[in-house]
């Protein structure tokens, strides 16, 4: 038994707070999702799979990927997403990029836009089109270790803590509200994947419910 127990394991039974929307006059449709995408794709599926448990009781209407080797695009392609490809290589400047991004998720009448693993710096021209139905996954427990490569800032700082935040995106890096936390230990041992894969485990989980919980400031989906 490890003097130092993995805390991610309690999370195990925590309750899910939100239900799906009342049907009522007026009755609320099921959320549109788009999510935004640069590498491997594990959050984009474990939000995928969320929503279609309900949890939230939403649908992933877009996939929008920035390099077209990525893992994220194999992944749609297994769950049936539709994925667009915007590659920021092809774009003249960081406002052309998102202003093309912009017309991708209005095209997809989406709700709320997910950034999962998204690796370029967003301008307020996307952040000002989407107010506060920008969701970000970052993985540390913010404020600390914003910016490039959180867990390799952790490991160097020598945290015993570490975890991820889902957060709503403003026109600072990695410093809107901050939706939902998970902590997790750094353990004796830790090198950089085990730490990744440990924050990750807490990224799938938390990443669903700070989407439900930014739909329901908005009103869009009813309290649980
Ligand atoms: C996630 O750990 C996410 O927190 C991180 O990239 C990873 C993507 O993994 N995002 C950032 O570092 C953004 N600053 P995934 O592609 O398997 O979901």
């Amino acid at each position: 038994m490890p003097a130092f127990a993995d805390p991610s394991q309690q999370l195990d039974g925590f309750q899910w707070p939100l239900q799906p929307a009342e049907p009522a006059p007026g009755a609320m449709r099921r959320l549109r999702l788009a999510v935004m995408a640069s590498g491997e794709g594990s959050n984009f599926e474990a939000l995928t799979l969320a929503c279609r448990a309900d949890r939230p009781p939403a649908d992933v209407a877009l996939l929008v990927v920035n390099n077209a080797a990525c893992g994220a695009r194999e992944r749609a392609r297994r769950l049936g997403v539709p994925c667009r490809l915007i590659d920021h290589r092809l774009q003249p400047s960081r406002e052309a990029l998102d202003a093309a991004l912009i017309s991708a998720f209005q095209e997809a009448q989406v709700d709320l836009v997910v950034m999962a693993g998204w690796m370029r710096i967003v301008t307020p021209r996307l952040v000002q089109a989407f107010p506060e139905r920008l969701v970000n996954i970052h993985p540390s427990l913010l404020p600390s270790f914003r910016g490039m490569d959180a867990v390799g800032q952790a490991l160097a700082a020598g945290v015993r803590l570490a975890g991820c935040t889902a957060h709503l995106v403003n026109e600072e890096v990695d410093a809107g509200r901050i939706l939902v936390q998970a902590a997790v230990p750094v353990l004796d041992g830790d090198d950089h994947a085990s730490l990744t894969a440990r924050i990750q485990r807490q990224e799938h989980r938390i990443l669903p419910l700070a989407v439900g919980l930014a739909a329901q400031r908005l009103g869009l989906l009813a309290q649980g």
